[in-house]
């Protein structure tokens, strides 16, 4: 241990080879210099004695060290670099990257990646989907709305006229920003100009747009937190330093603060029937954010994926792109994949017109345009009403199934080992767990009875979320309730009982 800590801050040519034990000077002269160093340097990194994230010493100092040309060791590193355990960045240096690997590829991808992809290494949303698409276990943790409410054969008979009538349509290529017919009914259902819509393959898509279009490293976004862990994600892997806005507390003169504070470059925010907390932000609270986000000039990202799934309660108050006809300021991210399925990959953006032209731009490059197939027959369900017959339907037994998880709960989870607020809309139930327990060990104990929820943390941009858990309610049919609930009774007490028994040992350290 010593020794690694010694190298990680001595850089210099005698710290590396003080750390390898060995001058390549000294080993047999069979192979070349260059050779001899590149065996020495594997041997180290594969001991350890020279660890992952350690730079090398400069070429030109390693050269004089050794006292060889300047190419030599040049060749040693590319030698490296190819082999994947290295990895030069220009103005930087020489990182070591990843042990070799035994048994690995003949060519050695992992040096190959670039730095910023490096950065995409939070799996949470792929082991989301993952464990929703796996039939063996009882997912609670992906936001998947009530599927067996599918219009299916509606969509049948919308794709039979589509490809009737429009096959042409649909099997060409489309505008970038989406097919006009699709635009104008989206904007005639869910308001907006159709001009200044861009059609996405799903929400994330949408932030990851956004996120490079209006993201340089290094700047300040403002988000809920605990947040949409999509958005956190995203965000933070174009670089940008993330600040919380406790959306439960949502005050106002704590979110000018951090304006104040932090001068962000966006505010990112996700106001009706939050995801995860449920929380509905009042419509005073969004009149003064709009003020606010005019005054210091910040955009406002409004996410607002889950408007139409209100239950129970007062309607939802207007979004805010709805309520900023001054400013201007708010770019409003929807998306089918809670009102419909997310299988469907078919979401929108509206914001004003040069923003939606930039994000078009990007947006080429990556996916020239979303399926044409998917609008057509969406915007025919929404055209002839049976989008809005849908939706009723799926309200009506999210509200049962949400019903269903609650009186579950409460009747099989002991009295304060899980407490929630019953939210009015959304698809989330957001757990306060009791007693110090860690939400990782009930997962953990959960995920043992193939049944999947998702831990707080990933909802937080700092941490936060250790004994929190969120339980989606929408996935499962309200019979499965019983079995989830007794799942995660069994998991809290195991959970509470180990933290009981740690708690003396704890108290002494
Ligand atoms: C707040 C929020 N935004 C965006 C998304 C991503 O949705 P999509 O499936 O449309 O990419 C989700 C999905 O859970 C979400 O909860």
């Amino acid at each position: 241990m010593a020794k690694k800590t010694k190298l990680k801050t001595d850089q210099s040519a005698n710290g590396l080879f003080r750390a390898l034990k060995t001058d390549p000077r000294a080993l047999p002269r069979t192979r070349p210099l260059y050779r001899r160093m590149v065996d020495l340097l594997e041997g180290g990194i594969a001991r350890g004695d020279v660890t992952p994230g350690v730079r090398l010493p400069p070429e030109r100092e390693l050269a004089h060290a050794l006292r060889v040309s300047r190419a030599t060791v040049v060749s040693a590193y590319r030698d490296l670099e190819a082999r994947g355990l290295v990895r030069g960045y220009v103005g930087r240096g020489t990182y070591v990257s990843a042990k070799p690997d035994a048994g690995s590829a003949p060519f050695a991808w992992r040096g190959k990646i670039a730095a910023t992809a490096l950065q995409s290494t939070d799996t949470t949303v792929r082991d989301l989907v993952r464990a929703a698409a796996d039939p063996d276990v009882m997912s609670l943790a992906a936001g998947v709305p009530a599927l067996d409410c599918f219009p299916t054969d509606a969509f049948r008979r919308a794709t039979d006229r589509v490809l009737t009538r429009e096959a042409d349509t649909a099997w060409r290529h489309g505008p970038t920003e989406g097919l006009p017919r699709f635009r104008a009914a989206l904007a005639a259902r869910f308001g907006g100009d159709p001009e200044h819509i861009l059609v996405l393959a799903g929400a994330q898509q949408g932030l990851d747009l956004l996120a490079r279009c209006l993201i340089d490293p290094g700047d300040a976004v403002v988000m809920d937190r605990p947040g949409y862990l999509g958005a956190i994600q995203t965000f933070r892997s174009a670089g940008a330093r993330l600040v919380g806005w406790d959306i439960t507390r949502a005050d106002i003169d704590e979110l000018e603060e951090l304006l104040l504070r932090y001068r962000p470059k966006l505010i990112y925010t996700n106001p009706t029937y939050q995801n995860p907390t449920g929380v509905v932000l009042p419509i005073r609270l969004r009149r003064e954010l709009l003020d606010l986000a005019a005054r210091y000039r910040v955009p406002i990202v409004e996410d607002d994926t889950y408007r139409e799934l209100g239950l129970t309660g007062p309607a939802a108050p207007p979004s805010l792109f709805k309520l900023d006809e001054a400013h201007k300021v708010v770019i409003r991210i929807n998306s089918f994949s809670k009102m419909l399925a997310p299988g469907l990959r078919l979401g929108w953006i509206s914001a004003v017109g040069p923003i939606v032209e930039q994000l078009a731009l990007i947006k080429q490059q990556v996916d020239p345009h979303t399926q044409n197939l998917a609008q057509l027959v969406v915007c025919e369900l929404v055209e002839d009403g049976v989008f809005d017959r849908h939706l009723a339907t799926l309200k009506a037994e999210h509200r049962r199934r949400r019903d269903a998880m609650v009186h579950a709960l409460r009747q099989h989870v002991p009295a304060g080992a899980l407490r929630f607020t019953v939210p009015d809309g959304g698809m989330y139930l957001w757990c306060q767990l009791g007693m110090h327990v860690h939400a990782r060990e009930v997962h953990e104990h959960a995920l043992r009875d193939r049944v999947v929820v998702v831990t707080g943390e990933p909802f937080y941009v700092d941490q936060g979320g250790a004994h929190q858990l969120r339980v989606c309610y929408t996935s499962q049919a309200p019979a499965q309730a019983t079995h989830a609930a007794h799942t995660l009774a069994r998991g809290l007490v195991s959970a509470a009982r180990r933290t009981a028994a740690e708690a003396p040992r704890v108290r002494l350290v």
